[in-house]
Protein backbone atom coordinates (compact mmCIF):
# COMPACT_ATOMS: atom_id res chain seq x y z
CA UNK A 1 0.00 0.00 0.00
CA UNK A 2 1.08 3.07 -0.81
CA UNK A 3 2.16 5.42 2.23
CA UNK A 4 0.69 8.61 0.58
CA UNK A 5 -3.46 9.36 0.66
CA UNK A 6 -5.09 8.10 -2.10
CA UNK A 7 -6.21 11.87 -2.62
CA UNK A 8 -2.65 13.39 -1.98
CA UNK A 9 -2.41 16.73 -4.49
CA UNK A 10 0.53 15.63 -7.22
CA UNK A 11 1.03 18.85 -8.58
CA UNK A 12 3.82 21.40 -10.02
CA UNK A 13 4.04 24.91 -8.95
CA UNK A 14 4.44 28.57 -10.83
CA UNK A 15 4.09 31.89 -10.56
CA UNK A 16 2.67 34.10 -12.26
CA UNK A 17 5.26 36.65 -12.78
CA UNK A 18 8.16 34.28 -13.63
CA UNK A 19 6.37 32.32 -16.37
CA UNK A 20 2.96 34.11 -18.09
CA UNK A 21 4.83 36.66 -19.75
CA UNK A 22 2.37 38.94 -21.91
CA UNK A 23 3.52 41.91 -19.53
CA UNK A 24 1.40 44.35 -20.77
CA UNK A 25 -1.10 42.71 -22.86
CA UNK A 26 -5.05 43.06 -22.62
CA UNK A 27 -4.41 46.05 -20.19
CA UNK A 28 -2.25 44.55 -17.72
CA UNK A 29 -0.66 47.02 -15.19
CA UNK A 30 3.17 47.32 -14.39
CA UNK A 31 3.99 44.86 -11.26
CA UNK A 32 7.15 44.99 -8.80
CA UNK A 33 8.68 42.26 -10.63
CA UNK A 34 8.44 44.11 -13.90
CA UNK A 35 10.57 46.90 -12.96
CA UNK A 36 13.61 44.02 -11.75
CA UNK A 37 16.60 42.65 -14.24
CA UNK A 38 18.19 40.22 -14.82
CA UNK A 39 20.81 39.20 -12.50
CA UNK A 40 23.53 36.41 -11.45
CA UNK A 41 24.39 34.10 -9.19
CA UNK A 42 26.54 37.13 -6.80
CA UNK A 43 25.24 39.74 -9.17
CA UNK A 44 21.56 41.15 -7.32
CA UNK A 45 18.71 42.39 -9.53
CA UNK A 46 18.49 46.00 -10.38
CA UNK A 47 15.02 47.44 -9.20
CA UNK A 48 14.39 50.31 -11.75
CA UNK A 49 11.88 52.95 -11.24
CA UNK A 50 10.34 52.82 -15.08
CA UNK A 51 10.74 50.52 -17.68
CA UNK A 52 14.49 51.98 -18.51
CA UNK A 53 15.49 51.39 -22.65
CA UNK A 54 18.13 49.09 -23.53
CA UNK A 55 17.83 47.08 -20.04
CA UNK A 56 16.44 43.38 -19.80
CA UNK A 57 13.86 42.68 -18.02
CA UNK A 58 13.08 38.38 -18.20
CA UNK A 59 9.52 38.84 -16.77
CA UNK A 60 8.16 40.69 -19.36
CA UNK A 61 7.69 37.80 -22.09
CA UNK A 62 9.12 35.28 -19.33
CA UNK A 63 8.03 31.68 -21.15
CA UNK A 64 5.00 33.42 -23.06
CA UNK A 65 2.64 30.87 -20.83
CA UNK A 66 -0.23 33.81 -21.23
CA UNK A 67 -0.38 32.70 -25.29
CA UNK A 68 0.28 29.54 -25.18
CA UNK A 69 -1.06 28.41 -21.91
CA UNK A 70 -3.37 25.25 -23.94
CA UNK A 71 0.13 23.51 -25.25
CA UNK A 72 1.34 24.08 -21.53
CA UNK A 73 -1.88 22.39 -19.72
CA UNK A 74 -2.04 19.36 -22.67
CA UNK A 75 1.76 18.79 -21.47
CA UNK A 76 0.67 18.77 -17.33
CA UNK A 77 -1.98 16.60 -17.98
CA UNK A 78 0.17 14.06 -20.02
CA UNK A 79 2.41 13.86 -17.19
CA UNK A 80 -0.58 12.98 -14.81
CA UNK A 81 -0.57 15.97 -12.54
CA UNK A 82 -3.76 16.41 -10.71
CA UNK A 83 -2.85 19.78 -8.93
CA UNK A 84 -1.42 23.13 -10.32
CA UNK A 85 -0.19 25.67 -8.23
CA UNK A 86 0.21 28.48 -9.39
CA UNK A 87 -0.80 32.85 -9.03
CA UNK A 88 -3.54 35.85 -10.01
CA UNK A 89 -1.31 38.41 -11.49
CA UNK A 90 -2.62 41.43 -9.10
CA UNK A 91 -1.97 44.00 -12.21
CA UNK A 92 -3.92 41.73 -14.69
CA UNK A 93 -7.18 42.13 -12.52
CA UNK A 94 -6.36 45.82 -11.25
CA UNK A 95 -3.65 47.27 -13.11
CA UNK A 96 -2.79 50.04 -10.66
CA UNK A 97 -4.31 48.72 -7.66
CA UNK A 98 -6.24 51.52 -6.39
CA UNK A 99 -9.20 51.60 -9.06
CA UNK A 100 -12.76 51.30 -8.35
CA UNK A 101 -13.42 48.22 -11.04
CA UNK A 102 -11.60 45.60 -12.22
CA UNK A 103 -9.91 44.68 -16.13
CA UNK A 104 -12.32 42.32 -17.66
CA UNK A 105 -9.71 41.20 -19.79
CA UNK A 106 -7.65 39.68 -17.03
CA UNK A 107 -10.31 38.41 -14.94
CA UNK A 108 -11.48 36.30 -18.44
CA UNK A 109 -7.68 35.43 -18.72
CA UNK A 110 -7.92 33.11 -15.19
CA UNK A 111 -11.64 31.85 -16.70
CA UNK A 112 -10.14 30.20 -19.14
CA UNK A 113 -7.04 29.01 -17.80
CA UNK A 114 -9.24 27.50 -14.84
CA UNK A 115 -11.51 25.79 -17.28
CA UNK A 116 -8.83 24.50 -19.18
CA UNK A 117 -6.92 23.15 -15.91
CA UNK A 118 -10.80 21.55 -14.55
CA UNK A 119 -11.02 19.72 -18.01
CA UNK A 120 -7.74 18.37 -17.72
CA UNK A 121 -8.56 17.01 -14.57
CA UNK A 122 -6.00 19.75 -12.95
CA UNK A 123 -7.41 21.14 -9.44
CA UNK A 124 -5.74 25.04 -9.57
CA UNK A 125 -3.89 25.65 -6.15
CA UNK A 126 -3.80 29.40 -6.13
CA UNK A 127 -1.87 31.86 -4.67
CA UNK A 128 -3.40 35.48 -4.14
CA UNK A 129 -0.42 37.17 -5.03
CA UNK A 130 3.10 35.85 -5.46
CA UNK A 131 5.83 39.07 -5.84
CA UNK A 132 3.38 40.79 -8.18
CA UNK A 133 1.93 44.10 -6.29
CA UNK A 134 0.79 46.58 -8.85
CA UNK A 135 3.93 49.40 -9.15
CA UNK A 136 1.64 52.03 -8.85
CA UNK A 137 1.01 51.00 -5.20
CA UNK A 138 4.12 50.59 -4.70
CA UNK A 139 5.36 54.13 -5.79
CA UNK A 140 2.47 56.16 -4.95
CA UNK A 141 1.22 54.83 -1.59
CA UNK A 142 4.64 53.31 -0.24
CA UNK A 143 3.55 49.48 -0.63
CA UNK A 144 2.22 47.77 2.26
CA UNK A 145 4.23 50.51 5.08
CA UNK A 146 1.05 52.20 4.23
CA UNK A 147 -2.29 50.93 5.63
CA UNK A 148 -4.33 52.00 2.87
CA UNK A 149 -2.69 49.10 0.52
CA UNK A 150 -4.57 46.70 2.91
CA UNK A 151 -7.77 47.79 1.72
CA UNK A 152 -6.97 47.61 -1.33
CA UNK A 153 -5.60 43.98 -1.42
CA UNK A 154 -8.52 42.66 0.31
CA UNK A 155 -10.90 44.44 -2.46
CA UNK A 156 -8.80 42.26 -5.06
CA UNK A 157 -9.04 38.97 -3.11
CA UNK A 158 -13.03 39.73 -2.75
CA UNK A 159 -13.12 40.01 -6.69
CA UNK A 160 -11.28 36.73 -7.37
CA UNK A 161 -12.59 34.97 -4.49
CA UNK A 162 -16.24 35.83 -6.05
CA UNK A 163 -15.65 35.21 -9.43
CA UNK A 164 -13.89 32.09 -9.34
CA UNK A 165 -16.13 30.50 -5.92
CA UNK A 166 -17.11 27.43 -8.00
CA UNK A 167 -13.62 26.99 -9.83
CA UNK A 168 -10.84 27.32 -7.01
CA UNK A 169 -10.93 25.50 -3.84
CA UNK A 170 -7.73 25.67 -2.69
CA UNK A 171 -5.84 29.14 -1.79
CA UNK A 172 -3.05 30.84 -0.29
CA UNK A 173 -2.78 34.65 0.52
CA UNK A 174 1.05 35.63 0.28
CA UNK A 175 3.82 33.75 -1.43
CA UNK A 176 6.66 33.10 1.25
CA UNK A 177 5.24 36.08 2.83
CA UNK A 178 8.28 35.52 5.65
CA UNK A 179 11.52 36.35 3.24
CA UNK A 180 10.67 39.86 4.76
CA UNK A 181 12.45 39.07 7.54
CA UNK A 182 15.99 39.30 5.94
CA UNK A 183 15.58 43.16 5.19
CA UNK A 184 18.86 43.91 4.43
CA UNK A 185 18.23 42.68 1.24
CA UNK A 186 16.19 45.13 -1.09
CA UNK A 187 14.66 41.98 -3.40
CA UNK A 188 12.91 40.91 -0.39
CA UNK A 189 10.98 43.71 0.71
CA UNK A 190 10.19 44.90 -2.80
CA UNK A 191 9.20 41.66 -3.74
CA UNK A 192 6.77 41.03 -0.47
CA UNK A 193 5.64 44.34 0.22
CA UNK A 194 6.31 47.28 -2.24
CA UNK A 195 8.59 48.90 0.22
CA UNK A 196 11.99 50.27 -0.13
CA UNK A 197 13.91 51.34 2.45
CA UNK A 198 15.59 55.34 2.76
CA UNK A 199 18.66 56.31 3.87
CA UNK A 200 18.50 57.14 7.45
CA UNK A 201 15.27 55.08 8.40
CA UNK A 202 14.96 51.79 11.11
CA UNK A 203 14.77 49.20 8.72
CA UNK A 204 13.37 46.95 11.10
CA UNK A 205 10.69 49.05 11.64
CA UNK A 206 9.65 49.52 8.57
CA UNK A 207 9.75 45.83 7.88
CA UNK A 208 7.50 44.92 10.64
CA UNK A 209 4.96 47.89 10.05
CA UNK A 210 4.61 46.43 6.55
CA UNK A 211 4.75 42.74 8.35
CA UNK A 212 1.64 44.00 10.39
CA UNK A 213 -0.12 45.06 7.55
CA UNK A 214 0.53 42.48 5.47
CA UNK A 215 -0.74 40.07 8.42
CA UNK A 216 -4.18 42.19 8.33
CA UNK A 217 -4.50 42.04 4.93
CA UNK A 218 -3.76 37.70 5.09
CA UNK A 219 -6.38 37.37 7.86
CA UNK A 220 -9.07 39.94 6.58
CA UNK A 221 -9.06 37.67 3.12
CA UNK A 222 -9.31 34.45 4.99
CA UNK A 223 -12.02 35.74 6.77
CA UNK A 224 -13.73 37.06 3.62
CA UNK A 225 -13.21 34.29 1.60
CA UNK A 226 -14.78 31.67 4.08
CA UNK A 227 -18.05 34.17 3.71
CA UNK A 228 -18.00 33.57 0.31
CA UNK A 229 -17.41 29.68 0.31
CA UNK A 230 -17.33 28.00 3.53
CA UNK A 231 -15.69 24.87 1.61
CA UNK A 232 -12.74 26.89 0.22
CA UNK A 233 -9.51 26.09 1.97
CA UNK A 234 -7.25 29.05 2.73
CA UNK A 235 -3.49 28.25 3.47
CA UNK A 236 -0.57 30.38 4.63
CA UNK A 237 2.64 30.39 2.33
CA UNK A 238 6.28 30.22 4.30
CA UNK A 239 9.86 29.52 3.00
CA UNK A 240 11.50 27.57 5.26
CA UNK A 241 15.04 26.97 5.71
CA UNK A 242 15.77 25.11 9.40
CA UNK A 243 18.59 26.57 10.80
CA UNK A 244 20.93 23.59 12.65
CA UNK A 245 23.10 24.53 15.44
CA UNK A 246 26.71 23.74 14.15
CA UNK A 247 27.99 21.98 17.12
CA UNK A 248 26.00 20.12 20.32
CA UNK A 249 27.12 23.43 22.22
CA UNK A 250 24.30 24.63 24.00
CA UNK A 251 25.07 28.21 22.78
CA UNK A 252 25.07 27.36 19.51
CA UNK A 253 21.38 24.98 19.79
CA UNK A 254 20.44 28.47 21.51
CA UNK A 255 21.29 30.58 18.28
CA UNK A 256 19.68 28.12 16.00
CA UNK A 257 16.57 28.27 18.35
CA UNK A 258 16.14 32.00 17.97
CA UNK A 259 17.24 31.79 14.57
CA UNK A 260 14.37 29.55 14.03
CA UNK A 261 12.04 32.81 15.06
CA UNK A 262 12.84 34.38 11.47
CA UNK A 263 11.14 31.66 10.32
CA UNK A 264 8.16 30.94 12.41
CA UNK A 265 7.43 34.72 12.95
CA UNK A 266 4.53 34.67 10.48
CA UNK A 267 3.12 31.13 10.67
CA UNK A 268 2.80 31.54 14.24
CA UNK A 269 0.72 34.62 13.95
CA UNK A 270 -1.25 33.11 10.51
CA UNK A 271 -1.65 29.75 12.17
CA UNK A 272 -2.41 30.91 15.57
CA UNK A 273 -4.33 34.60 15.35
CA UNK A 274 -2.00 36.39 17.65
CA UNK A 275 1.41 37.59 17.86
CA UNK A 276 4.29 35.67 19.61
CA UNK A 277 6.02 36.75 22.91
CA UNK A 278 9.34 36.54 21.57
CA UNK A 279 8.34 39.00 18.77
CA UNK A 280 6.54 41.78 21.56
CA UNK A 281 9.45 41.23 22.96
CA UNK A 282 11.75 42.36 20.56
CA UNK A 283 9.34 45.33 19.71
CA UNK A 284 10.22 46.31 23.51
CA UNK A 285 14.02 45.85 23.66
CA UNK A 286 14.60 47.41 20.45
CA UNK A 287 12.09 50.53 20.77
CA UNK A 288 10.43 49.39 17.64
CA UNK A 289 7.10 51.73 17.43
CA UNK A 290 4.73 49.51 14.86
CA UNK A 291 1.86 50.69 14.51
CA UNK A 292 -0.95 47.91 15.88
CA UNK A 293 -4.61 48.89 16.30
CA UNK A 294 -6.81 47.91 19.06
CA UNK A 295 -8.87 45.80 16.86
CA UNK A 296 -6.15 44.28 14.74
CA UNK A 297 -6.04 41.43 17.46
CA UNK A 298 -10.03 40.50 16.22
CA UNK A 299 -8.84 40.69 12.96
CA UNK A 300 -5.94 38.29 13.54
CA UNK A 301 -7.77 36.05 15.60
CA UNK A 302 -10.52 35.58 12.92
CA UNK A 303 -8.20 34.73 9.74
CA UNK A 304 -6.78 31.60 10.92
CA UNK A 305 -5.99 29.71 7.89
CA UNK A 306 -6.69 26.55 7.11
CA UNK A 307 -3.30 24.98 6.48
CA UNK A 308 0.19 25.67 6.28
CA UNK A 309 1.72 25.59 2.77
CA UNK A 310 5.80 26.25 2.51
CA UNK A 311 8.44 25.84 0.25
CA UNK A 312 11.74 23.89 1.14
CA UNK A 313 14.76 23.63 -0.78
CA UNK A 314 17.77 23.86 1.76
CA UNK A 315 18.75 24.01 5.25
CA UNK A 316 21.27 25.99 7.14
CA UNK A 317 23.82 25.97 9.78
CA UNK A 318 25.05 28.85 12.52
CA UNK A 319 27.53 28.92 14.72
CA UNK A 320 28.22 30.85 17.79
CA UNK A 321 31.63 31.56 17.08
CA UNK A 322 31.49 32.52 13.15
CA UNK A 323 33.45 35.84 13.43
CA UNK A 324 32.95 36.56 9.57
CA UNK A 325 29.01 37.68 10.77
CA UNK A 326 28.17 40.67 9.03
CA UNK A 327 24.35 41.48 8.21
CA UNK A 328 25.32 43.60 5.48
CA UNK A 329 26.73 40.37 4.22
CA UNK A 330 23.51 39.14 2.57
CA UNK A 331 23.76 37.24 -0.27
CA UNK A 332 21.52 37.16 -3.34
CA UNK A 333 19.23 34.49 -1.44
CA UNK A 334 20.11 36.31 1.95
CA UNK A 335 22.82 34.82 4.21
CA UNK A 336 21.33 35.00 7.99
CA UNK A 337 23.76 36.15 10.85
CA UNK A 338 26.28 33.64 12.05
CA UNK A 339 25.53 31.29 9.04
CA UNK A 340 28.17 28.91 8.16
CA UNK A 341 28.63 25.98 6.02
CA UNK A 342 27.46 22.80 6.69
CA UNK A 343 30.24 19.96 6.48
CA UNK A 344 27.66 17.07 5.79
CA UNK A 345 25.94 18.14 3.13
CA UNK A 346 26.85 19.08 -0.90
CA UNK A 347 25.28 22.48 -2.68
CA UNK A 348 23.66 22.97 -5.61
CA UNK A 349 25.65 25.55 -8.40
CA UNK A 350 23.84 28.15 -6.04
CA UNK A 351 25.18 27.57 -3.25
CA UNK A 352 21.86 25.86 -1.98
CA UNK A 353 22.61 23.00 0.22
CA UNK A 354 20.69 19.58 -0.76
CA UNK A 355 19.18 18.06 2.09
CA UNK A 356 16.29 15.81 2.18
CA UNK A 357 16.18 14.48 5.89
CA UNK A 358 15.81 18.67 6.41
CA UNK A 359 12.10 18.37 4.72
CA UNK A 360 11.44 15.47 7.13
CA UNK A 361 12.60 17.53 9.87
CA UNK A 362 10.74 20.39 9.06
CA UNK A 363 7.29 18.48 8.41
CA UNK A 364 7.76 17.38 12.24
CA UNK A 365 8.88 20.68 13.76
CA UNK A 366 5.21 22.26 11.66
CA UNK A 367 3.06 19.65 12.85
CA UNK A 368 4.09 19.80 15.94
CA UNK A 369 3.80 23.12 16.72
CA UNK A 370 0.73 23.78 14.69
CA UNK A 371 -1.47 20.41 14.42
CA UNK A 372 -2.92 21.58 11.09
CA UNK A 373 -2.58 19.99 7.31
CA UNK A 374 0.68 20.86 5.76
CA UNK A 375 1.16 21.21 2.04
CA UNK A 376 4.76 21.35 0.44
CA UNK A 377 4.41 24.20 -2.30
CA UNK A 378 7.75 24.39 -3.46
CA UNK A 379 10.80 22.31 -3.77
CA UNK A 380 12.71 21.62 -6.40
CA UNK A 381 16.63 21.65 -7.84
CA UNK A 382 17.34 24.53 -9.83
CA UNK A 383 20.41 23.61 -11.99
CA UNK A 384 21.71 23.79 -15.49
CA UNK A 385 20.67 21.52 -18.10
CA UNK A 386 22.25 20.12 -21.02
CA UNK A 387 20.76 19.21 -24.50
CA UNK A 388 22.01 16.11 -26.12
CA UNK A 389 22.86 16.86 -29.95
CA UNK A 390 19.45 14.67 -30.44
CA UNK A 391 17.19 16.82 -28.35
CA UNK A 392 17.10 14.68 -24.88
CA UNK A 393 17.99 16.03 -21.57
CA UNK A 394 18.98 13.48 -19.44
CA UNK A 395 18.55 15.28 -15.26
CA UNK A 396 19.47 12.85 -13.34
CA UNK A 397 20.83 15.17 -10.54
CA UNK A 398 16.77 16.92 -10.42
CA UNK A 399 15.64 13.41 -10.09
CA UNK A 400 17.67 12.25 -7.39
CA UNK A 401 16.66 15.56 -5.84
CA UNK A 402 13.16 14.82 -6.09
CA UNK A 403 13.20 11.14 -5.25
CA UNK A 404 14.95 11.95 -1.88
CA UNK A 405 12.82 14.52 -0.79
CA UNK A 406 9.56 12.20 -1.84
CA UNK A 407 11.09 9.51 0.25
CA UNK A 408 11.09 11.83 3.27
CA UNK A 409 7.50 12.59 2.66
CA UNK A 410 6.55 9.22 2.96
CA UNK A 411 8.22 8.34 6.24
CA UNK A 412 7.01 11.98 7.66
CA UNK A 413 3.47 10.49 6.97
CA UNK A 414 4.23 6.67 7.55
CA UNK A 415 6.67 6.96 10.52
CA UNK A 416 5.62 10.39 12.16
CA UNK A 417 1.94 10.70 11.22
CA UNK A 418 2.53 14.20 9.83
CA UNK A 419 -0.73 15.34 8.22
CA UNK A 420 0.59 16.22 4.41
CA UNK A 421 -2.14 17.46 1.74
CA UNK A 422 0.16 17.36 -0.91
CA UNK A 423 3.10 18.24 -3.19
CA UNK A 424 3.82 20.55 -6.10
CA UNK A 425 7.95 20.96 -6.82
CA UNK A 426 8.78 23.65 -8.31
CA UNK A 427 8.90 25.30 -11.85
CA UNK A 428 7.69 22.34 -13.59
CA UNK A 429 8.23 23.75 -16.44
CA UNK A 430 11.46 26.06 -16.83
CA UNK A 431 10.83 29.93 -15.54
CA UNK A 432 12.74 32.71 -14.94
CA UNK A 433 14.50 32.46 -11.77
CA UNK A 434 12.91 34.51 -8.77
CA UNK A 435 16.70 35.78 -7.33
CA UNK A 436 18.75 35.86 -9.93
CA UNK A 437 16.40 36.32 -13.13
CA UNK A 438 18.26 33.69 -15.12
CA UNK A 439 16.56 31.40 -17.21
CA UNK A 440 19.54 28.94 -16.65
CA UNK A 441 18.41 27.84 -13.36
CA UNK A 442 16.36 25.50 -14.64
CA UNK A 443 13.73 23.20 -12.20
CA UNK A 444 11.85 22.17 -15.25
CA UNK A 445 10.69 18.59 -15.97
CA UNK A 446 9.67 20.66 -19.27
CA UNK A 447 12.73 22.38 -20.96
CA UNK A 448 11.85 25.59 -22.73
CA UNK A 449 14.20 27.06 -25.28
CA UNK A 450 15.22 30.19 -23.51
CA UNK A 451 18.45 31.64 -22.72
CA UNK A 452 19.11 34.13 -20.46
CA UNK A 453 19.70 37.01 -22.35
CA UNK A 454 16.21 36.43 -23.73
CA UNK A 455 17.01 34.47 -27.45
CA UNK A 456 15.17 30.85 -28.10
CA UNK A 457 12.58 29.28 -29.87
CA UNK A 458 10.36 28.65 -26.21
CA UNK A 459 9.62 25.44 -27.33
CA UNK A 460 8.88 22.93 -24.88
CA UNK A 461 10.53 19.56 -24.56
CA UNK A 462 10.43 16.90 -22.37
CA UNK A 463 13.61 15.72 -19.78
CA UNK A 464 13.70 12.70 -18.32
CA UNK A 465 12.17 13.39 -15.30
CA UNK A 466 9.20 14.05 -17.06
CA UNK A 467 8.36 10.06 -17.73
CA UNK A 468 10.00 9.72 -14.57
CA UNK A 469 7.25 12.20 -12.44
CA UNK A 470 4.46 10.55 -14.27
CA UNK A 471 5.31 7.16 -12.80
CA UNK A 472 5.22 8.30 -8.91
CA UNK A 473 2.30 9.96 -9.35
CA UNK A 474 0.85 6.82 -11.66
CA UNK A 475 1.76 4.99 -8.28
CA UNK A 476 1.15 7.52 -5.45
CA UNK A 477 4.65 7.46 -4.61
CA UNK A 478 5.64 4.12 -4.37
CA UNK A 479 7.45 3.74 -8.03
CA UNK A 480 10.26 6.15 -7.06
C1 LIG B 1 10.96 30.73 -3.88
C2 LIG B 1 9.93 31.54 -4.63
O1 LIG B 1 11.78 31.64 -3.22
O2 LIG B 1 11.88 29.98 -4.54
C3 LIG B 1 9.92 31.33 -6.12
O3 LIG B 1 8.64 31.40 -4.11
C4 LIG B 1 11.34 31.07 -6.60
O4 LIG B 1 9.32 32.44 -6.71
C5 LIG B 1 11.85 29.80 -5.94
O5 LIG B 1 11.46 31.00 -7.99
C6 LIG B 1 13.24 29.39 -6.39
O6 LIG B 1 14.11 30.48 -6.34
P1 LIG B 1 14.99 30.87 -7.58
O7 LIG B 1 15.65 32.10 -7.22
O8 LIG B 1 15.91 29.73 -7.78
O9 LIG B 1 14.05 31.03 -8.73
Amino acid sequence: MSKFPKDFLWGGALAAHQFEGGWDQDGKGPSVADVMTAGAAGKPREITTTVEEGKFYPNHEAIDFYNRYKEDVALFAEMGLNSLRTSINWTRIFPKGDEAEPNEAGLQFYDDLFDELLKNGIEPVITLTHFEMPLHLAQTYGGFRNRKVVDFFVKFAEVVFERYKNKVKYWMTFNEINNMMDYTNPIFLWTNVGVQVEEGENAKEVMYTAAHHVLLASALSVKIGREINPDFQIGAMVSHVPVYPLTAHPKDVMLAEESMHLRYFFPDVQVRGYYPNYTLKEFERDGLNIPIQEADAEILAQGKVDYLGFSYYMSNVVDHKDENNDDEAANVHGKIPYQVDNPYLKASDWGWTIDPVGLRYTLNRFWDRYQIPLFIVENGFGAIDTVEEDGSIHDEARISYLREHIKQMGIAIDHDGVELMGYTPWGIIDIVSFTTGEMKKRYGMIYVDRDNEGNGTMERSKKDSFDWYKKVIESNGKDL
